[in-house]
């Protein structure tokens, strides 16, 4: 009888481990088997470690001692085991009922080793028990970064440790500061004191009103001083804590461009043609060369990493041309122009900082010129100054503006803070592949990983900063460490429910997942039909669409898959739960121009092209972002001619534009049509007024329209008068 009862269990054991046999380690293992059973954790769980990995278990034990079956009492045990056969950062885990055994060769692998086990202490849904699992992971680079701009807006030692604690959790090993930029100085340097003193504060809270208000600094200890700077304690402290978790501090001192507090607090570094401010330090001064090596001496002491980031991004150049002493160096040394003064410049800080055992680490600026020998890259305007470097036999970082650059919006920006323009959803990084496919095999080695830049112009808080950096940089830490064949977003967004309760407990603030229904488009030109599908962040929504154009109701249909539409129609779409979010709706119009031939009397923006010619009356339709490949900007007028290829009659012509004033995108002053039936003589058929204020400083979107008679044309003129900066346009509809 005994053993039927014990059988019976066994087999109902296997059953309820079979059921809840998901875990959501992110970044996903490169293997990881679930296997029946839960390892508990009790009151008296034993935690075995080396001596140098004991702050490991304790930091385990610190974790999981806070539930409820840890009043109870059990016999199970952690064990960290070295094993000299992994490679570097590697582990195995192997947790059983009873032991988890974590081998790794080194430290960092042990941590990672840890946690693995606190992600799956954090997402499981039997508290206090993990499932077991075998595990043998490790990183596919040896990269994985975070930027933080402490410049533009100064966090405190508080947040970074808390950003550390969690930037661990999800394997990143570099957190790149960016302390020094025009908005303050944010590191204690003893032997130039007045940095801290005059120039990390300033006259204004948010970098956007100081930015628009002169731009003052302000005396340590003012009244009215915002701001604040990393004493050197506070520093070894931040790479002390950073060091306990697996993460190198890298600190970046910019030169020779961004330095305009420096510049305020020792103007004699300025060239000698600056009348007021300037950003760029003088380089045919001996003074600058001093200076950044007695900095760098001090931050080099203070900063164990093998990477020292001198900046060297957008520097402008045009002070240096009008310096008698930029121009001796250039004489002196035999230089050919200022890019290769820029350079100079780079190549005796590389002598320097090699010369201590460091690799300079520079913006891909710091190509222009000639490279350093010695000099590592982040290539950040694109891929391709990695891809240069990288074919230089240079070590390369990517972190490209477009996929990288965690400072633009993550969900339509109607209802998001202020940010700096531009739109990188969580999708969008987690399909990021740092290694470029137009890279040679042979040079692929030298790409050592990727990095997300958090630039805080517009992020005046903590609470914001933790809030543009969660979730995205959980999709990145699987770009930088899972092989991009287990990548799979399906089963990433499913993993990430489970992992939003471990932010939680961590007091991170984190963007919610999004209501938003990214309607994609398919357009077939020959059978002028449009196949549509409905992507979401949120996991398996149901999805309620119309195509009427009216609002969709839980009556309306259910998306089952992608379906065609053959005519006009508005496609509107929306989950509908307690956030309550207004439909996201496309339009789609087999319109009188569609698929018809577009000239330009005035080019487009060579960085703006969308799909070139054809762009206008494509059918598709611009979305949230002007860099989506279907918006086509233009820094001039617009002027183009649309050829219906036959005598039509139509009686509108419009189209959208889109204002964004942060990066300087403004609707046009006005749009006119004129139509015409030879293509010789036009007539004027009326224009459109802009309503939208050019101060208004979130995403618009407005249609231009001029309706006319019923009128027989086969040419149509359609200008649009430039207001400022750039305007972008997508879909001229003729009907
Ligand atoms: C940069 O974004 N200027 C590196
Ligand atoms: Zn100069």
């Amino acid at each position: 009888m005994k053993k039927i009862v014990f059988a019976i269990t066994l087999i109902f054991v296997g059953y309820i481990a079979v059921a809840q046999k998901q875990v959501s380690i992110i970044p996903e293992p490169q293997f990881l088997k679930v296997n029946n059973g839960n390892f508990t954790f009790y009151k008296n769980t034993q935690f075995i470690a080396p001596a140098s990995w004991k702050p490991i278990a304790k930091y385990v034990q610190q974790i999981t001692s806070t539930s409820i079956s840890t009043l109870q009492k059990g016999n199970t045990r952690i064990v960290f085991k070295e094993n000299k056969n992994l490679a570097a950062s590697e582990y195995t885990l192997e947790a059983t009922t009873n032991t988890i055994t974590i081998a790794a060769k080194d430290y960092a692998g042990a941590l990672y080793g840890a946690q693995t086990i606190v992600q799956l202490w954090y997402t499981t849904n039997t508290p206090s028990r993990i499932a077991c699992v075998t595990v043998k992971d490790k990183p596919r680079f040896d990269y994985r970064g975070l930027m933080l701009d402490v410049s533009r807006n100064f966090y405190p030692v508080s947040f970074i440790k808390n950003l550390i604690d969690v930037l661990s959790i999800y394997k990143i090993n570099n957190l790149h500061l960016h302390l020094t930029d025009g908005a303050g100085w944010r590191l204690e340097i003893k032997k130039y004191p007045l940095l801290t003193k005059q120039a990390a504060f300033r006259t204004h809270k948010t970098w956007k009103e100081w930015w628009k208000n002169g731009m003052g600094y302000l005396q340590e200890g003012d009244p009215l001083a915002y701001g604040g700077y990393y004493t050197q304690n506070d520093a070894k402290e931040i790479v002390a804590y950073a060091a306990a978790k697996a993460i190198n501090v890298i600190p970046e001192i910019e030169m020779p461009g961004h330095s305009d507090e420096v510049l305020a607090a020792y103007p004699n570094l300025a060239c000698d043609s600056v009348k007021g401010r300037t950003g760029e330090f003088c380089i045919g001064n001996d003074s600058t060369f001093t200076f950044m090596q007695d900095v760098l001496t001090e931050v080099m002491g203070l900063f164990p990493s093998k990477y020292i980031h001198i900046g060297g991004d957008e520097a402008a150049k045009g002070h240096w041309k009008k310096c008698t002493k930029c121009q001796k160096r250039i004489t002196d040394n035999g230089l050919k122009d200022e890019d290769e003064l820029q350079s100079y410049a780079i190549q005796r800080m590389e002598k320097f900082i090699s010369g201590k055992g460091r690799y300079l680490l520079g913006w891909d600026e710091i190509l222009e010129g000639g490279l350093a020998p010695g000099a590592r890259v982040m290539s950040w305007r694109g891929e391709q100054g990695g891809i240069e470097a990288a074919r230089q036999n240079h070590d390369v970082i990517m972190t490209p503006g477009g996929t990288c650059y965690f400072d633009k919006y993550q969900q339509n920006p109607a209802g998001e803070p202020e940010a700096i323009g531009g739109f990188l959803p969580l999708q969008k990084v987690y399909e990021y592949e740092p290694l470029p496919a137009a890279l040679e095999k042979d040079k692929q080695q030298f790409i050592k990983g990727a990095q997300a830049n958090l630039w805080t112009e517009y992020v005046p808080t903590q609470e914001h900063a933790a809030y543009m950096i969660f979730p995205r940089i959980i999709a990145l830490s699987e770009v930088v460490w899972s092989n991009s064949a287990a990548k799979n977003w399906a089963q990433f967004q499913e993993k990430l429910t489970a992992h939003y309760k471990l932010l939680q407990a961590f007091n991170i603030n984190y963007c919610r997942p999004s209501n938003r229904i990214d309607i994609k488009t398919s357009i077939d030109t020959a059978s002028r039909s449009a196949q549509i599908s409905f992507n979401s962040e949120q996991f398996k929504p149901t999805i309620y669409y119309t195509t009427d154009g009216t609002n969709p109701t839980t009556a309306s249909n259910v998306y089952a898959g992608a379906f065609l539409i053959h005519e006009k129609a508005t496609i509107k779409a929306a989950i509908i739960n307690a956030k309550k979010s207004a439909p996201d709706s496309v339009l789609i119009n087999f319109h009188k121009a569609f698929n018809k031939p577009v000239t330009y009397q005035i080019p487009y923006s060579k960085s703006y092209p969308a799909a070139g010619a054809s762009t206008l009356v494509n059918g598709y339709r611009g979305t949230l972002t002007y860099q989506d490949g279907q918006w086509q900007g233009f820094t001039s007028n617009m002027d183009v001619v649309i050829d219906l290829q036959k005598v039509d009659t139509i009686h509108l012509v419009q189209a959208n534009f889109m204002q964004i004033i942060g990066p300087g995108v403004y609707m046009p002053k006005y749009i006119e049509v004129q139509t015409s039936v030879d293509g010789i003589n036009y007539t004027n058929q009326g224009r459109d007024n802009n309503t939208v204020s050019p101060t208004e400083s979130s995403l618009l979107f407005k249609d231009f329209k001029v309706q006319m008679k019923p009128t027989a044309a086969r040419y149509i003129k359609f200008v649009s008068k430039l207001q400022s900066g750039f305007q972008f346009i997508d879909e001229i509809i003729v009907e």
